[in-house]
Order: structure tokens, then sequence, then C-alpha cells
């Protein structure tokens, strides 16, 4: 299976059904379907989802399913009917669903879901593992399997995992809501690629991502502490020629003739959708209901036609949506009906492609008009269809779609004034401006079509994994790890110079709770005590802190980015005399920036300040940081002292004063044959330009670097440090 695309979404693109026993195999509905079915039927790949019944109702039929599906190029995923219930009509369909569709009063938020949730993801991903290996491309469909990019990541690290949103991501505010927000963005982040349909959707995850978890992006690439993930915008196209020319083919055309003989001469207004309330039926009826009511010249000239989809016919929203539309419908009916003329025909069913093509290819009108929707095909369906390009689109501004589609009439699908209007627009409007129109919107689908669009996301999938591979390859390797050990046993004088914060300790919220943990201030103290090695903490804090909580260890300490230096046994000292006048000036600028920045605070060292912003909201503080730094350069451009941007940090010091420096200081006053530097942020970078070329240079986390090796996370440092002082412990020989 080496090298093949495994497509995996919760609903395979062919759904079984059972009628008097016998299994049924017909095209399943819905965008993700319908959109990926051409694309991944010419790739030769394999697709792996849900056939659409539980297995107890397909128990003893497995083998005939699996060998029916293979003709598909599908493998199913049995889901037991308390899955089903739990997970499919459950989590995905009664809380993200609702939720990602800003219909937070039907989201329910129940932890036997969750869990359920959570475990049929687990599941998906050993039906992943049974067909991939390390060399698979993996493509993760829908807010079914939010969770399974970072499931399969834990088993197969090097494969290449893209993910696929197809619904609207929302806005920070209504995602936050989510007790298992962070578990859910986790998920996500296993994949090398994220992509979205719109550049809100991206934007509102990335925001999320930032919020919640603390990740910032660059560019739309976040760094993590184990990966880089590109966060992209890919607006799903459609199978263009499919419905262009669909006039061409017979059992269209026969439909067409068919469905226009009922007709007659009238003009039709379609309405296609599964029935769902994101959809916004009810509203739409509404609308033509008033306008009915308004231009009743209108009457017995046109027809709308209703097509609804079932679809999850078991969550009770959907229940209750089905009796408000057939109520809604006979209401109307009966209201403006006459003998010999019904306004609307109502569909309630799925519906083949002749008989879907044949209506696009009949309307006159095709009416869009979701409340929120992530894309919409049938909108651009509808358009590529449209026979020497007549016809009207009215879309709904919600709708994913609309950024793509600006020339159909747009209307907002609570404002029904303004729908009803639109369709009189609609009714009026000359051939030639619907020409116009179409003939934009035609050529933009013509050109990014669904082939395009899978194509386009299977490019940047291979580039962030380029891009990744080259941080990949300064991983700090098992074999230069032993390498590093053994030189390390062997050494005649070694030195290791640390950096604390994000290198030996995560980031806390406030500086003062990074204090260090008993089973670190051993660690240290057992290293510092080996003989012919000298351990040089070396921090940007200032050096009371240092004393007080490594004064007692043996080390040697290098305070406030190398402006104190304490040598082992020693009292502290300045390396050159530094001026603190300058601090009168700058502190009064940060200060000013903290008051109008909740959470943001200044510290205040000897010789810099330091204005932190880890706990301010991020979206204020970033712009907050970008100002402040443009004011501080502003006024120190003729002093000797330097701007720098940290993690989260702003920091002013003196020009000359940095790591580089106090480290060199260790260097010139002993003879080492072993040198070992670890940081995590630019300040360290200092430190590890002037280190000799035969030093271990380790940086922690992802990013660009001087050094020659990198670790994911402080737990790989500290792990290191321990087996340095067994190995040497155990002394020369006993390692392997
Ligand atoms: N569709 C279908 N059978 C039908 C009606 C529609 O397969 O009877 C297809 C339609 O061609 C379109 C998809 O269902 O490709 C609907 O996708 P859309 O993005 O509009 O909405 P979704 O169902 O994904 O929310
Ligand atoms: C939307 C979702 C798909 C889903 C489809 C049909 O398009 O984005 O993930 O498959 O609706 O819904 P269903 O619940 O029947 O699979």
């Amino acid at each position: 299976m080496s090298g093949r695309v495994i497509i995996v979404s919760n609903r395979l693109p062919v759904t079984v059904t059972k009628r008097e026993k016998r299994l049924h195999f017909t095209p399943s509905a819905g965008g993700l379907a319908t959109g990926l079915a051409s694309f991944y039927r010419e790739q030769g790949g394999l697709w792996l989802g849900w056939p659409g019944l539980s297995a107890e109702s397909l128990r003893g039929r497995e083998e005939e399913i699996m060998s029916q599906l293979q003709h598909y190029s599908c493998r199913p995923v049995f889901l037991t009917q308390r899955q089903v219930e739990n997970y499919y009509y459950g989590f995905s369909n009664k809380t993200l669903w609702p939720l990602f569709h800003y219909f937070l009063q039907y989201a329910i938020f129940d932890q036997k879901l969750w869990e359920s949730y959570r475990r049929v993801n687990r599941l998906f991903c050993d039906a992943v593992l049974e067909v991939a290996d390390k060399d698979s491309t993996i493509w993760v469909h829908d807010y079914q399997l939010l969770l399974l990019p970072a499931l399969i990541r834990e088993r197969l690290p090097e494969a290449k995992i893209g993910f696929f949103l197809h619904i609207p991501f929302p806005s920070f505010e209504i995602f936050r809501v989510l007790p298992w927000r962070a578990d859910l963005l986790n998920g996500l982040l296993g994949a090398d690629l994220v992509g979205f349909h719109t550049f809100d959707y991206a934007r509102h995850f990335l925001s999320s991502v930032r919020r919640i978890l603390g990740y910032e992006h660059n560019l739309g690439v976040i760094t993590t502490e184990r990966q880089l993930v590109k966060v992209d915008v890919f607006p799903m196209g459609i199978d263009f020629d499919r419905f262009a020319y669909s006039f061409e083919r017979a059992d269209v055309c026969h439909e067409v003739r068919r469905i226009r003989r009922r007709i007659g001469e009238r003009k039709v207004i379609l309405s296609v959708d599964r029935l769902d309330y994101t959809k916004g039926i009810a509203q739409r009826l509404k609308a033509f209901d008033l306008f009915l009511e308004r231009y009743p010249e209108y009457k017995e000239k046109v027809v709308l036609i209703l097509v609804a989809v079932p679809s999850r016919t078991r969550v009770e929203h959907y229940m209750l949506l089905k009796r408000e539309v057939d109520e809604l419908i006979g209401r109307i009916n009966g209201r403006h009906g006459v003998l010999g003329w019904t306004p609307i025909w109502y569909l309630y069913r799925s519906l083949p492609f002749s008989t879907l093509a044949a209506l696009y290819n009949l309307a006159d009108i095709a009416l869009v008009t979701p409340m929120r929707d992530g894309m919409n095909l049938i909108a651009k369906e509808y358009v590529a269809t449209t026979p020497g390009d007549k016809g009207v689109l009215i879309l709904s501004e919600m709708a994913g779609a609309a950024a793509e589609l600006g020339e159909a009439l747009i209307i907002n699908p609570f404002d029904l004034n303004q729908m009803a209007e639109a369709m009189r627009e609609a009714m009026e409007m000359p051939e030639e401006e619907q020409r116009d129109r179409n003939r934009i919107m035609k050529e933009r689908l013509r050109r990014y079509t669904v082939h395009r669009w899978a194509e386009e996301f299977m490019e940047r999938l291979d580039e962030i994994k380029e891009l990744q591979r080259d941080f990949i390859s300064r991983k700090l390797s098992p074999e230069v790890r032993e390498t590093l050990l053994q030189d390390f046993v062997k050494a005649r004088g070694a030195i290791e110079f640390l950096d604390y914060d994000g290198s030996l300790v995560p980031f806390a919220s406030r500086p003062e709770k990074a204090s260090p943990d008993a089973a670190l201030r051993q660690l240290l103290r057992d290293l510092a005590h080996l003989p012919n090695n000298k351990v040089v903490l070396i921090s940007g804090r200032p050096k009371e802190t240092l004393e007080e909580w490594f004064g007692d260890l043996g080390l040697n300490l290098v305070a406030e980015h190398g402006v104190w230096i304490k040598e082992k046994g020693k009292d502290w000292q300045m390396l050159e005399a530094l001026s603190e006048d300058w601090k009168e000036a700058i502190k009064p600028i940060m200060e000013s920036f903290a008051d109008r920045t909740p959470g943001a605070f200044v510290e205040e060292k000897r010789f810099s300040l330091v204005w932190h912003y880890r706990r301010a909201d991020p979206e204020l503080s970033n712009h907050r940081a970008r100002e402040l730094k443009d004011a501080l350069l502003d006024i120190t451009k003729n002093l000797d002292l330097l701007v720098l941007d940290g993690n989260k940090v702003i920091e002013v010091k003196p020009i000359n004063i940095n790591k580089g420096r106090a480290a060199r200081y260790f260097l010139e006053k002993g003879d080492y044959d072993f040198v070992l530097a670890i940081g995590d942020d630019w300040t360290d970078e200092d430190l590890f330009e002037v280190l000799p070329l035969y030093s271990y240079t380790i940086k922690v986390g992802f990013g660009v670097s001087r050094a020659r090796f990198s670790v994911n996370s402080y737990r790989e440092v500290r792990a290191l440090l321990q087996e340095m002082v067994q190995r040497r412990k155990q002394g020369p020989g006993e390692g392997t």
C-alpha cells in the first residue's frame, strides 16, 4: 500500500442499504462524498469509512460488503448501533455540527457522547493502520474525525497526513464553549496540512489555536512542540464538465423533456438541499410565500421545486424541521394554489444524477439560502449547468461559496424581505445580464475544479513535508545522541551551558512560577558534581532569583543574559561596568503599554527591562508588542541599547551584553574537549554562535537556529542530562 493515497471520512462515497434482506449500494449524498468521488477514483486511491448501517444489521454479511465495496476501492469501518447513536448522531451531529454552524442553542454537551467520539476516532485509526505505512499519504476529512490526525501521527510519525474541514470553523467565541476544545485542536494539529474552504474559517482556526493552545503562527505555519503544521485555504470545486455538458447525456435530456411536459411554460425556481436546519429551508419557504403575496401577478406563472434529501433523521431537530417544512408547504400551497396550479412541488428523497441535472437545466432561478454552510456545492453545480448561460442564482452570504460567486444575487437569509425582493429581481433580470453574470462565475468554476482543488491540496502537503524535512534532519538522532554520550564519558574537560526557561522547565504564566522542581535540582547537582565537569546555568533571569534557586548546587551562574557572572565558589561579578541610567526613560513607556494591555507587566532587572505579555489577550498584545517595539526602537536609536523580541517578551538591554560573551569568558579560562549548549530562544543563538565547531549545540523546539541539533522539549533535555550523569557514573566501556 506504500505511497498510495488513503482517504478517510466518516461516510463512504457509497452507502449500503438493506431492503428485504438484500444489500444495495448507492452513491452517498452530501458535498464531501460527491465532490471527492471522481478525484479518488482517478488517483487509484483507497477510501475508508462507515458504510451507513450498523454492524448489527450487517452481521454475517461483512465479507460480502467488503468484497462489494472493493469494486469501488472502498473499505468499510463497521460501527455498532451504540457507536452510531453516540458518535455519529450524538457528538458529531448533536454537538459539533450545530456548534460549528453557529446553532449554539441546538448543541448538547455530554461526556458520554464525547467518550464515544474518542473511541470511534481510535477505531478509525486502527482501520487506517491496517492499510497504511510510513510512506502513505493519508487524507482525513471533516468534523467527525477531528482527533484522527494526531492518533495516526502517534503511530506513523513520518506519514504524510492532510486534513480538510468541509464545514465552517466557527469564531473563537463559539468554539471556546466546547469543553473538549483543546483535545480537538490537538487532534487536528497531528496533520501536516489543515485545509479550509475560506480564509475566514482558517483565520478562526488560527485564532483558536493561539488562544487555547498558545501556539503562534507565521503566515499560516504553526510551530508546535512536535512539528510544523500548515494551515491553508482551498475552496472546493466541482466536476465542472459533468454538469456543464450534462445536457449532452440522453438520460438527462429525457428527464428534462419529461419534467417540462408537466410544468408547461411556467418558470422554475429550484431549491435542493439535505433536509438540514442549517440550510434555511423554512425561511426560504416563508420568503416565497411573501413573494407570492407581494407580487400576485406571478401566481400560476412559477413553480418552486423543493428537493429535500432525507438526512440524519434520528436527530430531534431534523425531525422537528421535517414537520415544520411539511406544514409550511401545506399552508403555502393551500393559501395560494388553484386548480391546476400547485405553487410548491415537494420531493422528499434523494435524486439520481439524471433528475438532478435535469432540474439544474430547467431552473430559471436557483434559491440557495443557507443560514450557514461550509461551501455549498449545489450553488456551483447550478451555475456550471446553466444552459446557454441563462439562469439566476440567489445565494446566501453565509455560504462559503459566496466568497467565489460574487456575481450571484447575494442575500442575507435572515432577511425575508430581501429574499422576496431578490426573487422578483431574478424573475425580471434581462437575459443579457444573466449571461454576463454566469459567464464570469462559470469561468472561475471551470478553472478551479475539484481536481484542481485536490491537486493543490496534495502539492501543498508535499511542500510542508519538505519544509519539515529540513527541521527533522537537524533532530538529535539516536546515533548522534549516543556519540554525544560517549564523548562526554571520555572527556578530559567538559562544560555544559544550559539555558533555564523553556529548556529545563516549560514556560509559566508568570516568571516567578517557573521555580525548579526537586528532581531538576537533584539532576543539576549530580551533573555539577561529576569530576572534570563544569555546568554553567546561563539565563536571562535576575541574579537574586538564580542565587535563591540554584545557589547551593555547585553550579556556575550567568544572570541577565551575561551581565552578571558567578563562578562556582566565588561571588557575583560584572563582566564590565554598565550604566542603568537609561532605564528611567524606558520604564514609563513600557508601563504605559502594560497599563493599556490587561495581563501584561514590566519586569525590572538590574541592567535590563522586560515587557511580558504571555498572559495577555494574544491578539491585542501582539498588536501592542509591535507598537511598543516601534516606540522603543525610536527612542533607543542613539543609545547603546538593544531592543529584542523574545518568547512573549520585549526586552531592552545594553547592546554589548549577551550570552555569547559570557560563554566566551568561561571557555577562555579552561581547556574543554566536550562542549554542550542547550537553549530555546533568540538569546541562546548568541551562545551557539561563539562556541567551537565541535560543540554539541541543541535547540529546544522547532524554528530557525544556528544550533546543529534540535530536540522537541525540555523533557528530552532532562532525559539526556540524566543519562549523561548515569553514564559518567558507570564509567567508560559500560555504555552501549
Ligand atoms: N446531491 C445528491 N443527491 C441529491 C441531491 C443532491 O447527491 O438528491 C448532491 C449534490 O449534487 C451536491 C451535494 O449533494 O454535490 C450537496 O452538497 P452541498 O455542499 O451543497 O451540501 P452538504 O450536503 O454537503 O451540506
Ligand atoms: C456534509 C458533511 C459531510 C457529510 C454530509 C452528509 O456535507 O460535511 O461530512 O457526509 O454532509 O451527511 P451525513 O451525516 O449523511 O454523512
